[in-house]
């Protein structure tokens, strides 16, 4: 299955998404987390992408399409896989269908995660996230039991740099003006699924995975 997850900054595509994916069998592949690896890494593709994401601007079309193509070429990524995060606009979209038409397929299905700005703003100002495995934590909401030291692997957990209230507030503008089109493009494909992202990790999932059981070949 090729599938995409789109939704506003916190609406919760990478918590979402690492238990989708392991359902589908397809692998996750986040921009923000390719993005985020290769800044900590300190490579030229982090250089170059670091004050876009500091700003919570998108980072420049040409980067990071061709950072997806590559992405996508790999051998695990030929039967199917998630994509959280891409594309985040509707020149981005339009290469990301021309690249499957290329490849004589094409995406599946688009699922949209729905949740309010206040919503978003809550869950971003608590979001912990592992060092090590990138496991997604919540201060409140799906706390660890020690504070800092991820359950999953024992990593340090640490707050994003683009968490501050200006920043978020700043990412759902973005949102709004170059990434909420997008619903209307893939709705013209036949594609659009939205469904609520409120309520419990779980059962937010439920819902995920019960809409998307009748695109499943
Ligand atoms: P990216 O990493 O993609 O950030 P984002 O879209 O802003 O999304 P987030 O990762 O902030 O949120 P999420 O929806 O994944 O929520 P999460 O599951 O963590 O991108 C970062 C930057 O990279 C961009 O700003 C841009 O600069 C650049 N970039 C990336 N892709 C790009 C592209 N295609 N083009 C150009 N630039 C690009 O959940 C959030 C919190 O809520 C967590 O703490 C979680 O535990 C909690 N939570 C989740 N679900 C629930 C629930 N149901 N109830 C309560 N709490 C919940």
């Amino acid at each position: 299955m090729r599938i995409v997850l789109v939704g506003p900054p916190g609406a919760g595509k990478g918590t979402q998404a690492q238990f989708i994916a392991s359902h589908l069998s397809v692998p996750k592949i986040s921009t923000g987390d390719i993005f985020r690896d290769n800044v900590s890494r300190g490579t030229e593709l982090g250089r170059r992408a670091q004050a876009y994401m500091a700003r919570g601007d998108l980072v420049p079309d040409e980067v990071t399409i061709a950072m997806v193509t590559d992405r996508l070429g790999e051998d695990d990524a030929q039967n199917g896989f998630l994509l959280d995060g891409f594309p985040r606009n509707v020149p981005q979209a339009e290469k990301l269908s021309k690249l499957l038409a290329s490849w004589h397929t094409k995406l599946d299905v688009v699922l949209e995660l729905v949740v309010d700005d206040d919503e978003v703003v809550r869950r971003l100002s608590g979001r912990r996230t592992c060092r090590r495995c990138g496991r997604v934590w919540h201060v409140s909401f799906d706390p660890p039991t020690k504070p800092d030291v991820c359950d999953v692997c024992g990593g340090e957990l640490f707050q994003r740099d683009d968490d501050s209230e200006d920043t978020i507030r700043h990412r759902l503008e973005v949102y709004q003006q170059q990434t909420s089109p997008l619903a209307s493009f893939y709705a013209d494909e036949g594609i659009l699924l939205g469904i609520d992202a409120t309520g419990p990790v779980e059962e937010v999932t439920e819902r995920a995975l019960a809409s998307l059981r009748r695109f499943l070949r």
